[in-house]
């Protein structure tokens, strides 16, 4: 099956297309390396000794987009590509609604002229906002969204769920991931943050090799046991294969499958910079600041749902991941 990946060269879509060729999937990138670099896609054909197509073009151009679909024939897409710094949606929510939203309807537009078998979508745990109970499952509300970023998401849900009642020919999945973090073993491809990180594991790696002075932690009297905000990281290998797993399930789909794939065990500021010092026997300069508006105390998956309906399991650890991250970031100051 061939696969139209947009944002394929960024930090998850890079991931996911070394998972698609593992699986005898033909992945064709569709990416204009806003957020990321070209030598990524040498460094997946390095990891498998395997090449693919790709196109450097704004995915949201409907002419340009269709004439791929038109040269390509894809049967499926995984739509990753998006912006997604919560902080900079604030501040300029205009190239979130552009980017987020209207770059997703001409995606659609193309998809809707050609027998699509099944559209993958990146969805957040954002769309939950600040959950009232934890583990978050498929059932907790949506609430209110706290940025312009995580209103793109509900948004972007909504109008595929719409999409699909026009579209029943295209099965849909909406993927809410939770907080991919970590790097493909082999050290060649990870997350690469175009100036100052919005993501805790690149600015631990940031600071750790000496690009930041300090790392701040932004509050430590939540109500949570060591009373830093607790999150579910997941390792991105994991994440990806979830795509897989969706587009082989799509068959099956009568309607919008809507799952969230995290870890389902939370782990706390504190305990991620513990566990990065001790994997990596690496000391971190960071210090307590005050919170930071906005910030649940405590987000983690109930997984149960994307076990039972595309028997995923993630593989790797918190420890695993900080290890593949450090890697990936020795890795990055040798380029
Ligand atoms: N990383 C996270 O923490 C996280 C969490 C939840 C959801 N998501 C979602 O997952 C998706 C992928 O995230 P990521 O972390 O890999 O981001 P990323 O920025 O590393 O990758 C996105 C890629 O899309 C490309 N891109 C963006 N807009 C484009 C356009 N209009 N045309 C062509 N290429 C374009 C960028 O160049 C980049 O390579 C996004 O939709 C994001 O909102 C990410």
């Amino acid at each position: 099956m061939k696969i139209i990946v947009t944002g394929g060269a960024g930090f998850i879509g890079s991931h996911t297309v070394v998972d698609l060729l593992e699986n005898g999937f033909e992945p064709i990138i569709v990416d204009d390396f806003r957020n990321s670099k070209p030598f990524i896609l040498d460094n997946i054909k390095k990891i498998l000794n395997r090449d693919f197509k790709s196109y450097d073009i704004d995915c949201g151009d409907v002419d340009r987009l269709r004439v791929v679909f038109e040269k390509e024939k894809p049967d499926g897409i995984i739509h990753f590509a998006a912006d997604k710094a919560v902080n900079e949606s604030v501040i300029d929510p205009l190239k979130y609604y552009h980017n987020n939203i209207t770059t997703l309807v001409n995606v659609l537009k193309v998809v809707a002229l050609f027998p699509i078998k099944s559209f993958v979508f990146s969805s957040s745990c954002t769309v939950y906002g600040v959950p009232k109970k934890v583990p978050v499952s498929e059932k907790s509300p949506i609430q209110p969204a706290f940025s312009p970023y995580g209103f793109t998401k509900q948004v972007g849900e909504q109008i595929l769920k719409d999409f699909a009642q026009s579209n029943p020919k295209t099965a849909i999945s909406l993927l809410r991931y939770f907080n991919p973090i970590g790097a493909h073993p082999s050290g060649l491809i990870g997350e690469l943050p175009l100036g100052v990180p919005n993501n805790l594991i690149p600015f631990i790696t940031q600071t750790a090799i000496g690009i930041r002075k300090s790392l701040t932690v932004n509050g430590d009297d939540y109500e949570t046991p060591d009373g830093t905000c607790i999150r579910d990281y997941i390792h991105v290998v994991d994440l990806a294969s979830a795509h897989v797993l969706a587009l082989k399930n799509s068959k099956k789909q009568k309607e919008p499958l809507v799952v969230n794939i995290g870890t389902g065990k939370g782990s706390s500021v504190l305990e991620v910079i513990n566990s990065f010092e001790k994997v990596n026997g690496v000391k971190l300069n960071y210090s307590v600041g005050p919170r930071r508006g906005g910030d649940a105390p405590s987000v983690y998956a109930d997984n149960s749902l994307v076990k039972k309906m595309l028997g995923w399991e993630n593989k790797f650890n918190l420890d695993d991941a900080l290890k593949h991250a450090w890697q990936w970031e020795k890795n990055l100051a040798e380029q």
